[in-house]
């Protein structure tokens, strides 16, 4: 069966020569007689596989001494539910509300402690990165680089005049380079850049490591799962083993400067021809554009359903909205190659000539 191209928002499309060498080592890792799946986690055929993995993100993130890297459980949503736990710490948290997940990040935070809504563009439908004014005195500030079903990304770092800059990478891991140190803490869903759902990455500056809240679930303790090397409990080896095959291919692709350039290029792909399209609009205000998650509409939701399938019948799939927006969304992470874009931008302007 023909692949299609998947411009789902997560699960994603992964690097097919990552999908052919989880097929190729599927029944027997090497020369261990059996799949990782089956693998324990304590052995020493997984724990090779499981450090290689932390070097190599810390390889190709760039990640500084002094970070503690984990692999953990739970999804993003777990993260953010545990940060107030972890860096509350009696005190306030600045949020800026820029989408949907950074929303619900901050209702969780509201559980922990006093959440200052330092900016918010919810009253605008989340179209645009929200204007914002920090707290000097903050525990730490918590932003969304990339705010999946709005199709927005923050174009800078926020200075935090050094309070810990907790970000939400979750969509855009990996896709462009940072500069680790400016932030405190770092998580990321895999689903979308990475691998199988499962797996979140955590990158802590080891400072903010043991400030929890005595309530803490020892799952949650950010402390205790370092100290665990991520492994207080059964990790989901095969979705860590996955990871790094993905990290082994960013490094083939000559890292993530080179992914960076190729997804600036896919992105003004896209949005060149929504900025000529007389039929199609995009959603977001410009100098906010995801490069990973291109959000558009025909403004006639019976249209844009039209598209959708006949997209879909082209081999260009999950090119439906997130069901709160409607529309159109385009996901076009790291494993979506350019021709993918092409195609899409081809079949746009077919069907633009098609429904005048
Ligand atoms: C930016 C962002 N944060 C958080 C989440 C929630 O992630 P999870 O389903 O892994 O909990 C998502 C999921 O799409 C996301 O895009």
């Amino acid at each position: 069966m023909d692949r299609v191209y998947n411009f789902a928002p997560g699960p994603s499309m992964l690097p097919l020569p990552v999908l052919e060498k989880v097929q190729k080592d599927l029944l027997c890792y090497g020369s261990t007689g059996m799949s990782v799946m089956e693998m324990s986690h304590r052995s020493r055929m997984y724990l090779d596989i499981f450090e290689k993995t932390v070097a190599d993100l810390r390889e190709v993130m760039g990640i500084p001494e002094g970070y503690k890297v984990m692999f953990l459980q739970g999804g993003a949503t777990a993260m953010f539910s545990a940060v107030p736990l972890n860096l509350m710490d009696g005190g306030k948290a600045d949020y800026v509300d820029s989408g949907n997940f950074a929303h619900n990040a901050l209702v969780e935070a509201q559980k922990y402690g006093e959440v200052v809504v330092a900016g918010s563009s919810r009253e605008d439908g989340y179209s645009y990165i929200p204007d914002y004014t920090l707290s000097p005195d903050a525990k730490y500030v918590h932003i969304t680089t990339n705010n999946t079903i709005y199709g927005t990304r923050w174009d800078h770092i926020p200075e935090t005049n050094g309070v810990p800059l907790v970000a939400d990478m979750s969509s855009n891991i990996l896709s462009e380079v940072y500069d680790v140190s400016k932030f405190g803490v770092i998580y990321a869903g895999a689903q979308k850049n990475v691998a199988p759902a499962g797996v979140v990455i955590l990158v802590i500056r080891e400072d903010l490591l043991g400030h929890e809240l005595p309530i803490t679930p020892k799952v949650m303790s950010f402390k205790k799962m370092a100290d665990a090397d991520s492994m207080l409990n059964t990790p989901n080896c095969f979705g860590i083993y996955v990871a790094g095959l993905t990290f082994q291919w960013i490094k083939a692709q000559g890292g993530v400067a080179a992914l960076e350039k190729v997804n600036i290029e896919k992105a003004k792909l896209l949005y060149d021809f929504l900025d000529e399209s007389r039929l199609f609009k995009g959603t977001a205000r410009a100098k906010d554009r995801s490069r990973m998650n291109v959000t558009f509409v025909t403004g006639d939701a019976e249209k844009d359903a039209a598209f959708v399938k006949a997209a879909a019948a082209q081999g260009l799939v999950n090119l439906k909205g997130h069901r709160i927006v409607g529309g159109m969304r385009a996901s076009i992470y790291n494993a979506m190659p350019i021709e993918g874009v092409q195609a899409l931008v081809a079949f746009m302007k077919d069907f633009e000539a098609r429904n005048k």
